[in-house]
């Protein structure tokens, strides 16, 4: 399937490429000549060798591919990034134990455990707690006066929702949050995603969630870890099956939330008329929008269970497919004027949280929420922020990361 947009066997899955410009100009590309495009290029995707992907670009095809488990199953991995060399097959399986790479029946029995802890009801009660965290980071960054946005500012509130969602006591919480930053490559210098350092993390991160559960089943308490692990039955998790969910947050709901805030903070600052906006209007709209515009995760893959057509395209049994959230987010066919960043957008049916099937993002309202807190705290101490430089990206294909935004505040 030639296609007379891109090169042969582009390599999206190149962390160069992205470091450069996200939303790919190639990707528009195959949106308007070549939607469903297969990529014959060998990328070690996933430490399998594949033989090639196809490159889905089209919002509806992305939805139709999330909606559609049964066609396109989730339980071959499902990120399109290179794994290290040296990861052997059963490290890649262990990955089979996260929900994100599971198949309905059995994402579905987990899903509907973990879900208790994600109702409207228990993230409203984090609200007030949140709202008082996000008040004192800014409260503290702005104080001196300059500082790395990322760092200051965008890191922590996602990482203590979360601690405060589970329930991780607060002297355990220094411990955890960095576990959780070296396990996503926050820490390498090359600002690329190690999997070694990621390993070791990993496994300290499920060793500790491992043996909170445990604890918490012996002697419960009134957190989502009591209620997710309390009882042996078919209702709950196994403390082995807690340990990965928490591996999973910690990264889903991490890097995700911090960088839709910094792109967001971003693209305020470049847009000095949305942030006026912004801080007299607070519009309910801004957080999706924000969500559109960064869209922090670039892509997942979904493996062909049986042959099947999409998009026109024949796609075989077993070959792999990407869907690319960040073309999905910018499709003209969808969002007037895709490239104008509207606070306002009203409807916004993005596609950043997922394309709607039963992996659409557990942490969506959580994420809402975060973004919406922290823009408000800025907005009421109201400093001039001014940015200092460019940002500096994360090296890598999956996520649409910054390691770094400098910026002054006045
Ligand atoms: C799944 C994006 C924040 C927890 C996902 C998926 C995406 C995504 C694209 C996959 C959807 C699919 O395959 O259909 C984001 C973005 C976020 C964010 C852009 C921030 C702006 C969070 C937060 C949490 C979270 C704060 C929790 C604390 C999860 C979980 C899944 C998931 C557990 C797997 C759901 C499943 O497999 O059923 N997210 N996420 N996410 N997200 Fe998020």
């Amino acid at each position: 399937m030639p296609c007379p947009a891109l090169p042969d066997g582009f390599d999206f899955t190149d962390p160069d490429l992205y470091h450069q410009r996200v939303p790919l100009p190639e990707l528009a590309a195959l949106r308007g000549t070549a939607p469903v495009w297969w990529n014959a290029q060998r990328h070690n995707i996933a430490g399998f060798g594949d033989d090639g992907y196809w490159v889905v670009t089209r919002h509806q095809d992305v939805k139709e591919v999330s909606t559609r488990p049964e066609t396109f199953s989730s339980n071959l991995n499902t990120a399109i990034i290179r794994f290290n060399e040296s990861m052997t097959r059963d490290q890649i399986d262990v990955q089979k134990l996260i929900m994100l790479n599971m198949d309905p029946p059995e994402h579905t029995r987990v899903r509907q455990i973990v879900q208790r802890g994600f109702t409207p009801r228990a993230i409203r009660a984090l609200e007030d707690a949140l709202r008082e965290r996000a008040r004192r980071i800014v409260a503290r960054a702005t104080r001196a006066g300059s500082g790395d946005f990322v760092t200051d500012i965008a890191v922590e509130l996602p990482l203590q929702a979360i601690a405060e969602l589970i329930g991780i006591p607060q002297e355990d919480r220094a411990r955890i949050f960095d576990w959780s930053n070296k396990m996503i490559g926050y820490d390498d210098p090359e600002l690329a995603i190690t999997e070694e350092i990621g390993r070791d993390s990993a496994l300290e991160l499920i060793s500790y969630s491992m043996n909170l559960a445990a604890a918490r089943k012996e002697c419960p308490a009134k957190d989502i870890v009591s209620a997710l692990v309390a009882a042996e039955d078919e209702g709950n998790l196994g403390t082995d099956e807690f340990g990965f969910f928490v591996l999973l947050l910690a990264v889903a709901g991490n890097e995700t939330t911090r960088n839709a805030i910094t792109h967001g903070m971003h693209a305020l600052l470049a847009h000095p008329e949305q942030w006026e906006l912004y801080k007299s209007e607070r519009p309910r709209t801004a957080a999706d929008e924000i969500v559109r515009w960064a869209t922090p995760v670039v892509s997942f893959q979904r493996t062909a269970t049986h042959d099947t057509v999409l998009g026109g395209q024949e796609v075989k049994r077993g070959q792999r497919v990407g869907i690319f959230y960040s073309s999905a987010n910018n499709d003209p066919e969808v969002f007037d004027a895709p490239e104008r960043f509207d606070i306002t957008r009203d409807p916004n049916p993005h596609l950043g949280f997922g394309g709607g099937g039963p992996h659409f993002c557990l942490g969506a309202n959580l994420a809402r929420l975060e973004i919406d807190l922290i823009f408000n705290a800025i907005a009421d101490s109201s400093p001039g922020i001014r940015l200092v430089g460019e940002p500096r990206r994360l090296r890598s294909a999956w996520l649409n990361g910054v390691k770094e935004l400098r910026v002054t505040y006045t």
